[in-house]
């Protein structure tokens, strides 16, 4: 075989989510979520690229005054209407898996409705058609980032049990109604960081405690236990389910050979990884219980939990994959700008205009790594580079940066394989231009795909093909050979 294809049945494809582009928030039936407050705040007022955190009295307020403000994920990039022009081009680029989300409020709206709402489970039913049609397989998120704003405001989101039952009776409705168009899963999106704060879609108010992190641990357990319970659902419901967990892999390295370096990124790597140490090994590790006691934590189980952890654990995991960090002992020492995983400026490293640095090498050490703990297969469901795309006059995009970003990766993964990596698939992220879900703006383009469209939702909406589009189209067509 030429060893510069990749394997087999390999799945190439991209990853959106329902809250970056289905828009259409108030149609249907659809509740409003977590997403759909968060507000645009411009690059000039915002400290670095992370949303800010805010409370529910915020929330209350902006839902008084709605029409103060841009919600850009309410509108999205209007897939709720244009799925089928959308579906299409991906076709033509040759995907054969897309990844999306299904929007939880879309299928129960308020989240502890009775009954699950028929038009929402329409819609992915034309969805999941329309995939068909060309034979891509969907990978289905089940929460990316936008719990039903209802249980947020309630229940304080994922840090009150009663969540998980109602997770099971949502996925439980979906896993029936789609077991002829989907079996592969996703549980819960960057699940390491979901419960962090409210925005990030796990609908904890982090006021509600004097310790936080108490708080975000607690919604992790619960979304431990969703997730094995949804696990155990799916394989009941098909048993060709395949079921994984998805974590935001923050590969950390130590800024020099000083060992309080190397302890110190070790730490990092370690509670980055506790999420798939659970979902892969169905336990508590011992570090992380060290880490709660000097924290303060203290985790409420129920009996049973921990049986459910380990009789049902990941099929397989997925990782999104955008950057690496670099952690140093050295309190002095120069940090970058706040962002969701930041730390000190590595010299080896070029970064995006966002300041995210650059590390195609960083994903194959990530892969090896998360091979060499688990013996399980991975799936890359995210990847790419968020830029500032230029229109030509002729309605041309060369986005030269972007294939040179992808290309890089793609052979960090190819050697990843070489190293004998089980690599089931990569889907990049936001194969279409979409809602950037750290600073909801649109300027921060991944496509192939450009999306007419600035980050006040004003554009004509129409879908343009990027020199990436085709240079994409010719690695799938030559599986991973010709890049
Ligand atoms: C991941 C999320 O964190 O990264 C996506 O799962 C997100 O929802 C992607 O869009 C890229 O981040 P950003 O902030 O550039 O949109």
């Amino acid at each position: 075989m030429d060893s510069n294809r990749f394997p087999e049945g390999f799945l190439w494809g991209g990853a959106t989510s329902a809250c970056q582009i289905e828009g259409g928030y108030n149609l249907g039936g659809r509740g409003l979520s977590t997403a759909d407050m968060v507000k645009f705040v411009p690059k000039e007022q915002r400290k670095g690229d992370r949303p800010p955190s805010v409370t529910r009295k915020e929330i209350q307020q902006m839902l008084k005054d709605e029409n103060d403000y841009y919600f850009p994920k309410r509108h999205g990039i209007d897939f709720y209407h244009r799925y089928k022009e959308d579906i299409k081009l991906l076709a033509e680029m040759g995907f054969n898996v897309f990844r999306l989300s299904i929007s939880w409020s879309r299928i129960f709206p308020n989240g502890d409705d009775e009954q699950p709402n028929e038009e929402g489970l329409k819609f992915y039913d034309n969805v999941f058609d329309e995939c068909k049609k060309y034979d891509i397989k969907p990978l289905v998120t089940l929460s990316h980032y936008d719990t039903p704003l209802n249980l947020a405001l309630k229940y304080n989101g994922w840090s009150n049990r009663k969540l998980i039952d109602f997770f099971a009776k949502y996925v439980r409705t979906v896993f029936e109604r789609y077991k002829d168009k989907v079996d592969l899963w996703l549980t819960f999106n960057e699940v390491n960081v979901m419960s962090k704060n409210p925005y990030t879609g796990g609908g904890v108010f982090l006021e509600d405690s004097d310790n936080p992190l108490q708080l975000s641990y607690q919604a992790a357990h619960h979304q431990f236990v969703a997730s094995a319970l949804a696990t155990k659902i799916a394989h009941e419901i098909n048993p060709n389910n395949k079921v994984g967990c998805m974590l935001a892999r923050a590969v950390t390295y130590p800024e020099t050979n000083n060992p309080l370096d190397i302890i110190k990124a070790q730490k990092a790597n370690q509670i980055n990884l506790f999420f798939t140490d659970v979902h892969a090994r169905g336990e508590y590790p011992g570090y992380i219980l060290r880490y709660f006691r000097e924290n303060n934590i203290s985790i409420q189980k129920e009996v049973g939990d921990d049986e459910i952890l380990k009789l049902h654990p990941v099929d397989f995991i997925s990782i999104s994959y955008y950057k690496s960090v670099t952690e140093s002992s050295n309190s002095d020492a120069e940090r970058l700008p706040d962002s969701l995983f930041t730390g000190v400026k590595n010299p080896y490293l070029e970064t995006t205009d966002w300041g995210w640095q650059i590390d195609p090498i960083g994903l194959r050490w990530a892969l090896n790594d998360l091979y060499d703990r688990y013996q399980i297969p991975i799936f890359i469901v995210e990847n790419g580079l968020g830029a500032y795309d230029k229109l030509e006059e002729d309605n041309r995009i060369h986005d030269e940066y972007r294939i040179d970003y992808l290309k890089k990766h793609i052979i960090q993964m190819r050697e990843a394989i070489k190293d004998g990596v089980d690599l089931m698939g990569y889907t990049t992220w936001g194969p279409i231009d979409l809602v950037s879900d750290s600073t909801s703006e649109m300027s921060k383009r991944y496509g192939f795909i450009y999306v007419d469209m600035d980050d006040y939702g004003k554009g004509s909406l129409k879908r343009l093909k990027k020199d990436s589009f085709f240079w994409y189209k010719k690695v799938i067509e030559s599986n991973g050979k010709n890049l």
